[in-house]
């Protein structure tokens, strides 16, 4: 078997051996998960131009507050605080957001790009001493599995709106009629995608395969095992189009919202 020399201990930030562009990766890291942040935060703030027709943005889905039409618990109670923005999206985020923080393949990607620790494999890193996640605040990550049952159940939000997406009213707000509309397909691709990082989640793939002795004495659980192994192997590219995929269909219902971008309807 070949071998390296990957000499770590004494290395400054930054040394290292490696002759190609380790750097390209984690800048590009960087620079998506940034790009994200700041437009899930800006449009989390608006409260506004969330919805068009049957179309509802994915970062406000499930409406908890909002419009008393559509919203769960109706419109905003009175004594809300006016400090705080008026925005079901900051009701919740929390979920998928913790979902995805604590994903291990994002765990593994944002300690390179925005902690450098290590900045790339056999590249020095700025601290001298590692604690891993088994002390806090780290240990925190464990908590993935739960954020993981939040995650299947926004799934089935998302399924719903889809189910929405396909009912448009006529002039008169009274008759709804079956269609699909280019912002039908755009929540559907964002539910493919979504369902296709979620289910090749590395706890799912435990929670299946982890409470039996012999998984082939049990074939509908060896099926799933497999079926969460087949998204598993493609997760960090599931994890990449899912995250763009519900800013744009974000972007989508709120440039339609505004008037900006007009919505085709297909039949
Ligand atoms: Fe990535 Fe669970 S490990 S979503």
């Amino acid at each position: 078997m070949s071998s390296i020399d990957v000499p770590l201990h004494g290395s400054r930030f930054g040394q290292t051996s490696r002759r190609d562009l380790w750097w390209v990766q984690p800048l590009l890291t960087f620079l998506g998960l940034s790009l994200f942040i700041v437009y899930a935060t800006w449009a989390a703030l608006q409260g506004n131009h969330y919805r068009y027709g049957p179309y509802l943005s994915p970062f406000y889905s499930p409406q908890v507050l909002g419009d008393a039409t559509h919203a769960w618990f109706g419109a905003w109670p009175r004594w809300w605080p006016s400090w705080i923005p008026m925005s079901a999206a900051l009701l919740i985020l929390w979920a998928p957001g913790g979902f995805r923080v604590t994903c291990y393949y994002y765990r593994g990607a944002y300690y390179k790009a925005f902690w450098a620790d290590p900045p790339s494999c056999t590249v020095g890193e700025p601290r001298k001493i590692y604690r891993g996640e088994r002390s806090f605040p780290l240990i925190l990550q464990n908590i993935h599995r739960y954020f993981l049952y939040l995650a299947l159940l926004f799934l089935f939000f998302l399924l719903h709106d889809l189910w929405r997406a396909l009912w448009f009213f006529d002039a008169s707000g009274l008759h709804a009629y079956f269609g699909i509309g280019v912002g039908t397909l755009v929540l559907a691709a964002n539910l493919v995608l979504l369902g296709g990082y979620t289910f090749g989640c590395h706890s799912l793939r435990h929670l299946i395969g982890g409470c039996v002795d012999q998984l082939s004495k049990s074939p509908a659980r060896q099926a799933a095992y497999n079926c969460v192994g087949c998204f598993n192997r493609r997760h960090m590219l599931w994890a990449w189009m899912s995250l763009f995929s519900v800013m744009f269909a974000d972007l989508y219902v709120r440039m339609c919202a505004m008037g900006i971008w007009t919505d085709r309807r297909l039949f």
